[in-house]
């Protein structure tokens, strides 16, 4: 009998987006403070992150404050800020249990210095980790991030995407050069992207819960895979079925 070689090819990890909406209105709810909604969010955060890898997701890239978040009362932003200091400082040590590896992508020359040391020592200690790959997204703003990285790449005649993605991910601060989204899923019954990874999410499939984020529970994210498993992505070649009656 001939012998046979086995291949194993392992299933392609997704890239999940979240833009975790909707914690003030789950707090006004309840007649909490907003602070009461985004320290709710956290506890979402920790359920997500917990499920992730056994749904197939290799990256997760969480939206917890945009650039244009600022507009915010301080006290909110200061409140949110505190708790994602925590989550660092916290997860940093949880991360090494499950293989994580954290980071931050967006600005960080506005960060408070307690935040961003923080942020560097999760990523210090976990840089080593190669399960989960999640990034947190701190004064983040897409625009901003392409509008830097074309500026950067005036002067080159010739530009390629790969190349551009990397600059991409080097003024965020992305220790990773930054992958497209395969599914984004945005919480709390809008359905906009609000300059969140718009040059990723070029091909991304999305998915709009009505769920507001303190709510959204590790079923809710197996949903959403199984909704973008059913999904028939095309990236713009014919649809799969149509394809041999067609291309005769
Ligand atoms: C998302 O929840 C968290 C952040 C933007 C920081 P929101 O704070 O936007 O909650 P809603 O949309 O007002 O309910
Ligand atoms: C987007 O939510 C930012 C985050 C989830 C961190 P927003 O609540 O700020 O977005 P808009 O104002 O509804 O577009
Ligand atoms: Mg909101």
């Amino acid at each position: 009998m001939r012998e046979s070689t086995l291949y194993l090819v392992p299933p392609k990890q997704l890239h999940v987006a979240i833009l975790m909406d909707g914690n003030g209105r789950w707090a006004a709810a309840r007649g909490l403070p907003r602070s009461a909604g985004h320290r709710a969010g956290v506890e979402a955060v920790r359920r997500a992150v917990h499920a992730a890898p056994s749904l197939g997701i290799g990256t997760l890239t969480l939206f917890a404050f945009s650039s244009s978040n600022w507009q915010r009362d301080p006290q909110e932003v200061g409140a949110l800020f505190g708790l994602l200091e925590k989550f660092f400082f916290s997860e940093a040590f949880r991360a090494q249990e499950h293989d994580v590896r954290i980071s931050a992508i967006g600005r960080r020359d506005r960060l408070p210095s307690t935040l961003l040391s923080a942020i560097e020592a999760a990523e210090t200690a976990t840089a080593q980790n190669d399960g989960l790959d999640l990034r947190i997204a701190v004064d983040y703003s897409a625009r901003e991030a392409m509008l830097r990285t074309a500026c950067w790449m005036i002067s080159s005649t010739e530009v390629t995407q790969r190349e551009f993605s990397r600059r991409l991910a080097e003024v965020t601060h992305s220790p990773a050069e930054s992958s497209d989204v395969d599914l984004l899923i945005r919480t709390g019954g809008e359905q906009r992207l609000s300059d969140f990874l718009l040059w990723e999410c070029a091909y991304a499939e999305l998915h709009f819960t009505d769920r507001m984020w303190p709510d959204f529970t590790s079923a809710d994210l197996e949903l959403a895979i199984r909704d973008f498993h059913a999904r028939d992505r095309r990236f713009g070649a014919a649809p799969a079925a149509l394809a041999n009656v067609t291309a005769s």
